[in-house]
């Protein structure tokens, strides 16, 4: 089939709106919702008849998640309830001292901000560094002798702001500093790399860019960190010999699997493997290659718009698939929410309006979206 075709099949959003809304929760795509269908049938009929092929389809996931990101392992890779939880199981796994200093950014989405902000009664520090113009070299300059890790989202929820993570990754290498990323606005939406970027950490859930339900979230444990990450989940499903039940003396298991205590969201694994292999066989270089031009196409429509500032910075390789602009000079709560009553999907985000296009979102739909801006 080819990609057109897949995109007619796969992707059946009402006529009636215009989804611009992937940087917070996704449609799902057909085969998606056959897969999540098919699984609540045979729950009905069947039970848990067939676990043996529930658990070939977690594996499958689990493989292609680590294809998807580049893990050398799937040993690398546990299946966590969200992103905030990752972000909760690093910072209560690691053994911090008094006097540590964690460097973030100061427009994190929350998750990656509360969680290292709860660390204050252990001693440790939360240093919050303006991105500004030089994002990269901001946040390198503040990296110290205190620093032990560095926490970062890879695009920003809000600005849209996309790092050069590489550039982080060597850093935080070199100065032997942990590196975790917060990749929910990435992963499904520019191809991905843990290795290429040094990480020890990074966290995503499904249901934004990766077109899956909510409530299953990917989390890369690099092999280097994950016996130093101390476990506070502790249940039969992270043990090493996990279906031996009548085996009384028990071991952690060697694999990330060790961050999975209990029973798996078999129900959310169907719905993301299907998701995932949709996005691995139409290839994440198409797709971040279409992505990037519909988010440009939206760049170059509101620059147009002499009232409408776009925040999102537009140089190649500094955005992904969020653009946030404003009007400057009118209410941006009152344009929100006459975009809403227009059937416009968007979200308000920071000081601006977010407008988040996915690949397969089609150029008219974003024209009619800028276009219903300069009616305001
Ligand atoms: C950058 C970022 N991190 C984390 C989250 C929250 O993710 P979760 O609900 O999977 O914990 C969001 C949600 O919008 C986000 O944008």
């Amino acid at each position: 089939m080819n990609l057109n075709n897949i995109i007619q099949t796969e992707f059946k959003l009402s006529k009636d709106i215009t989804y611009l809304n992937h940087a917070a929760v996704s449609p799902w795509p057909e085969s998606t919702s056959k897969a999540v269908i098919q699984f609540a049938e045979q729950n009905t009929v069947l039970g848990a008849t067939h676990y043996p092929d529930w658990l070939k389809v977690e594996d499958r996931l689990r493989q292609n998640l680590a294809t998807l990101i580049n893990a050398k392992s799937t040993d690398d890779i546990a299946l966590v309830k969200n992103t905030s939880e990752a972000l909760s199981m690093v910072a209560y796994g690691i053994d911090w001292l008094p006097g540590d200093c964690i460097i973030t950014s100061d427009e994190e989405f929350p998750s990656n901000r509360i969680v290292w902000e709860s660390l204050q009664d252990k001693g440790v520090s939360l240093k919050q560094v303006a991105l500004s113009k030089k994002p990269e070299d901001n946040l390198i300059a503040a990296l110290d002798s205190k620093t032990r890790l560095l926490a970062i989202s890879s695009t920003q929820y809000s600005s849209g702001i996309n790092l050069d993570l590489e550039k982080l990754g060597k850093i935080c290498k070199q100065k032997n500093i942990l590196f975790c990323v917060d990749a929910i606005q990435t992963i499904g939406a520019l191809q991905f790399d843990v290795q290429k970027i040094h990480a020890d950490f990074v966290m995503a859930d499904g249901h934004k860019w990766m077109l899956a339900p909510e409530g299953l979230a990917v989390f890369y444990c690099a092999e280097k960190t994950r016996s130093s990450l101390k476990l506070n989940e502790y249940g039969w499903h992270m043990t090493q010999d996990l279906y031996n039940f009548n085996n009384k003396s028990w071991q952690v298991a060697e694999s990330a699997r060790r961050f999975e205590c209990g029973s798996p969201n078999m129900l959310g694994a169907h719905g993301l493997d299907a998701s995932i292999q949709l996005l691995l066989n139409i290839g994440m270089d198409k797709i971040e290659s279409l992505l990037l031009d519909n988010t440009r196409y939206l760049f170059t429509l509101l620059n147009n718009i002499p009232d409408i500032e776009v925040i999102t910075p537009q140089e190649g390789g500094k955005y992904a698939g969020i653009v946030n602009f404003k009007h400057k000079s009118k209410d941006n709560d009152a344009l929100f929410e006459m975009l809403w009553n227009n059937k416009i999907i968007c979200a308000k985000r920071g000081e601006g309006i977010r407008y988040s296009a996915h690949f397969y979102t089609p150029k008219e739909l974003l024209s009619d979206a800028v276009d219903m801006i300069k009616r305001f």
